[in-house]
């Protein structure tokens, strides 16, 4: 299963829209931790590396950035989140780079597993040649 994009329910409320993702329809793995990156400098870079076993949901909770995605082939993507009813969906093995965060932008992970740094392959020429 490749990396892609899952559009979250909206409720549109004239109080204020509302958006949920549970378990199992539109996350497609179990959430093990939640975790989320915020007061990004400009220009600054986060992730470079790829996970083992570990699936991930990016969302852009607040504001916008890219995230750019490798697949094994080599291929290369770019998305641009900047609308909190979307996540991206990263399966294993899909290297990953964060970038171009707006000022104040919030980019939320939902993972598939407790913190394990023996899980990421941070060159990505180990990446390339797994
Ligand atoms: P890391 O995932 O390496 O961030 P990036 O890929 O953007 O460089 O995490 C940065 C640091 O935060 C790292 O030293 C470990 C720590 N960390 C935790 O302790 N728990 C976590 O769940 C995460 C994601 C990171």
């Amino acid at each position: 299963m490749s990396y892609r994009l899952i559009q979250f329910p909206k409720i549109v409320d004239p109080r204020g829209n509302l958006t949920f993702l549970q378990n199992p329809e539109q996350i497609p793995f179990q959430i093990e931790r939640v975790f989320w990156t915020y007061d990004v400098p400009g220009g600054e870079k986060r992730g470079g590396h790829s996970f083992k076993t570990q699936h991930e949901v990016i969302i852009a909770l607040s504001g916008s950035f890219d995230v750019v995605v490798f697949n094994e082939s080599g291929e290369k993507s770019t998305f641009s989140l900047n609308r909190s009813y979307f996540g991206l969906y990263l399966p294993p093995s899909t290297w990953r780079q964060m970038e171009n965060f707006s000022t104040n932008s919030l980019a939320l992970h939902l993972s598939s597993s407790l913190y394990d740094p023996n899980d990421y392959v941070r060159d990505i020429n180990d990446y390339l040649r797994l």
